[in-house]
């Protein structure tokens, strides 16, 4: 008889022990092992099965064949879309069967909303089912009913044991599986209550299997804590095949979906959505969406153009400085990386000669967007020096470019693509780095092209 087994998990890193201990070895934090109590069933039956092909030697993987990896069928992944291209985009090309796929965000982001439209349109031509575990079939009903859906053809189910789950798929055979959300969803093996990082890990692992073998496209919504981490941080990582985040500030109406890990696709894709009365609209050509067009630009402010993906984004940067009456002077960054920025504004003392030592800098990119880019440098720099000498920076200019440590300006990917998408929304001057500088300057478009910091700050 196969024997109930527990290990113990870092919930921050998912490394795995046999014996409890108080710091994880591989990640160092204190007191993050739970007790992960695995039933009698598959893996203990599993673990009793290998250790019976040992002792016959493995005589049962005879048959098994190698294929030699130039013979590997090189046909495109069959994939299907979601029919949003923006969700398409984001996952490298639509949905692969058997594919599991994590879409992640802040209660209330609009995780729900994305996949009841999706899954409403998509059962349209495939077998859908929709799992909701935290909203009763009535409320999913009401809300598709006012969002004005397709909703013949779309199979509801409103559950969270994880084994009455699976049998209905095994039995149903769909072609996507939308699990809303996995937070809720439990297996009876499993001591833990739902939520816990064991209930999560092996409920997940469990559907993910079932994807597997089955060929069903496998959506699994999970809930991200204060810090930005799926319950149970990373422990899902290795099991799902993307994980995708939907992002958006409570004030502002746009959504962004981007990918974070993807074993189908590239990951620095962006998808824009906007979260209407009639729910999410796809923002099929956002870049100039997040520019507010205010008459006069105050100072700190300016716009950069960074490239999400294959297309480029107009974002406007603020930067405000203020005497510090502390010692140890703030440095806030919403939106871009804090180690980035205090580095920057080290290079702006050393290399510009300017000294930011005794303010607060507070730096935000405008309408929630992330930043992830280098290219964002230059443009993060001039709005520091705009607010600390109180002088605003012309409406109509653009700025891009890397600033490295000796305070040279980098050049950036696709310089040209960002000069012209600049140009044709009605900027008329570019700061940009010499690396950048256009063959062909776009008509009624001045590029300054700049090889230092402060060059750059002379063409200020
Ligand atoms: P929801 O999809 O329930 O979020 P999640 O599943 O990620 O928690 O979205 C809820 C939010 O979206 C809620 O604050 C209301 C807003 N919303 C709209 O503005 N318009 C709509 O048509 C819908 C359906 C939701
Ligand atoms: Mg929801």
């Amino acid at each position: 008889m196969a024997k109930a087994r527990s290990a113990f998990v870092c919930t921050e890193c998912g490394a795995e022990y046999s014996k409890w201990q108080g710091q994880c070895s591989n990640c160092r934090e204190w007191n993050t092992l739970t007790e992960l109590r695995l039933g009698g069933t598959a893996r203990a039956a599993s673990g009793a099965g290998a250790a019976q092909a040992a002792r016959q030697g493995y005589a049962g993987a005879g048959g098994v064949e190698l294929t030699d990896l130039s013979r590997v069928d090189l046909s495109e992944l069959p994939r299907f879309s979601t029919t949003y291209s923006e969700f398409d985009r984001v996952l490298g090309g639509g949905l692969v069967p058997g594919g599991a796929i994590l879409l992640g965000g802040d209660p209330g982001a609009g995780k729900s909303t994305l996949l009841l439209q999706t899954a409403c349109h998509l059962a349209q031509q495939h077998r859908v089912v929709y799992v909701t575990g935290e909203e009763s079939l009535s409320q999913v009903a009401m809300r598709a009913h006012r969002l004005a859906l397709p909703t013949q053809g779309l199979s509801m189910l409103a559950e969270t044991s994880v084994e009455t789950i699976l049998a209905m798929a095994e039995r149903e055979r769909p072609a996507v599986l939308i699990i809303d959300s996995i937070q809720t969803m439990h297996l009876e093996d499993i001591a833990s209550a739902p939520g816990g990082v064991a209930q999560v890990r092996e409920s997940a692992a469990a559907l993910t299997r079932f994807a597997k073998s089955s060929g069903t496209a496998l959506l699994l919504v999970g809930h991200v804590t204060k810090d930005g981490n799926l319950a149970g941080p990373r422990v899902l990582e290795h099991m799902i095949d993307a994980s995708l985040l939907l992002e958006g500030s409570a004030d502002s109406r746009f959504r962004t979906l981007r990918g974070q890990k993807n074993r189908f696709g590239a990951v620095n894709e962006l998808g824009v959505f906007a979260m209407l009365e009639q729910g999410l609209r796809e923002v099929k050509n956002p870049s100039a969406i997040f520019l507010s067009r205010g008459e006069e630009m105050a100072p700190g402010s300016l716009v950069m153009v960074v490239w999400e993906g294959t297309r480029p984004l107009l974002v406007e940067v603020q930067a405000l400085l203020d005497e510090s009456a502390l010692g140890n002077p703030r440095r806030v960054a919403v939106g871009l990386d804090a180690q980035r920025l205090a580095m920057l504004l080290a290079v702006l003392h050393k290399h510009g000669g300017l000294f930011t030592g005794d303010q607060d800098v507070f730096v935000n990119v405008v309408g929630g967007v992330k930043v992830l880019e280098t290219s964002a440098d230059l443009a993060v720099l001039l709005a520091v020096v705009s607010s600390l000498q109180n002088r605003a920076l012309p409406r109509e200019l653009m700025v891009f470019g890397e600033v490295g440590l000796s305070g040279e300006i980098r050049p950036v990917p696709s310089g040209q693509e960002r000069i012209v998408e600049a140009a044709r929304h009605g900027f008329t001057r570019a700061i940009v780095p010499r690396g950048n500088a256009p063959r062909q300057t776009p008509a009624g478009m001045e590029v300054v092209a700049v090889e230092r910091l402060s060059k750059a700050l002379d063409a200020l």
